[in-house]
């Protein structure tokens, strides 16, 4: 125990919302097991918040509205930055960086837009910034990519990292729903993001895969060539169909490599309903990742919510505290390779997947003929197919196609000679399939 009697580690809190008061309160709640753990006590200095959280209880610290005394605070070790947002966040990372202070960040959108810029100052000053919470909430998936998986080239993860997302298309399809309705009770849960158009056009999730993207292949990091699809187009004609050729809709992020390059895409899929995240429901996340040597691994748990996210926050000061005094070249990469490559980050017009097709047409003979004849054309193979009878007042007849893995190029040009036929009646529903290795 004589460890524990060691200097305690001085912690400097910044931003006191869900996340912060979490983190407050279960470094509280957890001090004695964490000093035992890191053979060191852990020590609040400072709190920096706009205002108080009734949620947590800060008596017992210095508070400051301004949280720049933070980050100039000279007795602070590590800058834990919960404020959110990009702008006054990344002056706040970069002042801590430039006092030599370690930072600990939850801030996905931070690291995934200045992150390149972020890391090389912080190596330039000889401090850690870390950022496990940013991805996957309470799920160490950070960790386990850029240490637990160290011996294997990964193949491709996939994953539901969007909570906000996830639960409006399960309670869509659990309860026939309507997606603006659920939405407003992501809100009121606090699962969504401040400004909600990040959970559903799928830009959270991106800020997320870039980050799991570039830990697994070693790439810097690249969201702008990322590609990106929300949920807020998904309808319940499309969820009931899929469901009927043994289908769920799930947002998912995925990156994989070829020998053509790495593909980085968020968007909804369809995924077979015995697959492991068709049954990843509600608020959870899950990123399956299968590397060379290990094959498929999986990992489950909560993607938001002060506490499982203060989980993993309060682990990154426990790495960050590990650091204090110790040589940085034996730190791990802060994107988990020390030196990176140039792989090319494909376009989605380059990436093979099958695909989910629906057509609504006229009803007229020789209409499924002409639809089956471009997809041959274009070497479009297809895997299933259902026809549901005409609408009685419009005629409209909705055909889905389920096709094998092509191009997505050539399935676009596929899909313009489609809509270019005169019993066409509406833009075609086009949604990505992937058939995922591991299922329950
Ligand atoms: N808005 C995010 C989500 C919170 O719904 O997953 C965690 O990043």
């Amino acid at each position: 125990m004589e460890a524990v009697n060691r200097e305690p580690i001085r912690v400097g809190i910044a931003g006191l919302g869900t996340v912060g008061s979490g983190t407050v309160n279960v470094l509280q709640r957890n001090s004695a097991e964490i000093a035992r753990r890191l053979g060191r006590p852990l020590e609040i200095i400072q709190i920096g918040a706009r205002r108080d959280n009734p949620h947590c209880d800060t008596q017992a610290y210095a508070v400051t509205r301004d949280i720049f005394d933070v980050a100039n605070n000279p007795d602070v070790d590590i800058l834990v930055e919960l404020i959110g947002g990009t702008t006054v966040a990344k002056e706040l990372v970069l002042t801590a960086i430039k006092h030599g202070k370690h930072v600990v960040t939850a801030n996905k959108a931070l690291i995934a837009e200045f992150g390149n810029e972020l890391f090389a100052a912080a190596d330039e000053a000889g401090v850690m910034v870390l950022y496990e919470a940013g991805v996957a909430g309470g799920i160490p998936i950070i960790k386990s990519v850029r240490e637990g998986l160290a011996a294997n080239q990964i193949d491709w993860l996939a994953g539901i990292i969007n909570g906000t997302g996830n639960f409006i298309l399960t309670e869509m399809e659990e309860k026939q729903r309507d997606f603006a309705d659920v939405l407003k009770e992501a809100q009121a849960l606090g699962y969504a993001e401040a400004d909600p158009t990040f959970d559903v056009e799928g830009i959270d999730a991106a800020h997320k895969l870039a980050i799991l993207a570039s830990i697994a292949y070693g790439i810097p990091l690249q969201l702008g060539r990322l590609y990106i699809e929300g949920i807020s187009k998904i309808t319940q004609a499309d969820i009931q169909y899929a469901s009927e050729l043994g289908y769920r809709i799930k947002h998912l992020g995925i990156a994989r490599r070829s020998s053509a390059g790495v593909e980085m895409r968020v968007h909804p899929t369809l995924v077979p309903k015995e697959s492991v995240l068709a049954n990843v429901n509600g608020v959870m996340n899950a990123v399956m990742v299968s590397g060379d040597a290990v094959g498929p691994t999986l990992y489950y748990g909560a993607g938001a919510g002060a506490e499982p996210t203060a989980s993993a926050v309060v682990a990154d000061i426990v790495d960050a505290a590990r650091a204090v005094g110790s040589p940085a070249e034996n730190w791990v990469a802060p994107l988990a390779f020390h030196v990176q490559s140039d792989e090319a980050v494909l376009d989605i017009e380059q990436v093979e997947t099958s695909y989910y097709l629906r057509i609504q047409v006229k009803e007229q003979t020789g209409v499924l003929a002409h639809i089956s004849k471009i997809l041959s054309d274009s070497g479009i193979s297809i895997d299933a197919i259902l026809q549901k009878e005409a609408h009685c007042t419009s005629g409209v007849v909705p055909i889905i196609i389920l096709t094998q893995k092509v191009e997505e190029a050539k399935m676009n040009h596929a899909v313009g000679q489609i809509e270019a036929l005169e019993e066409s009646c509406e833009p075609v529903v086009r949604l990505r399939l992937e058939h995922l290795d591991l299922e329950i």
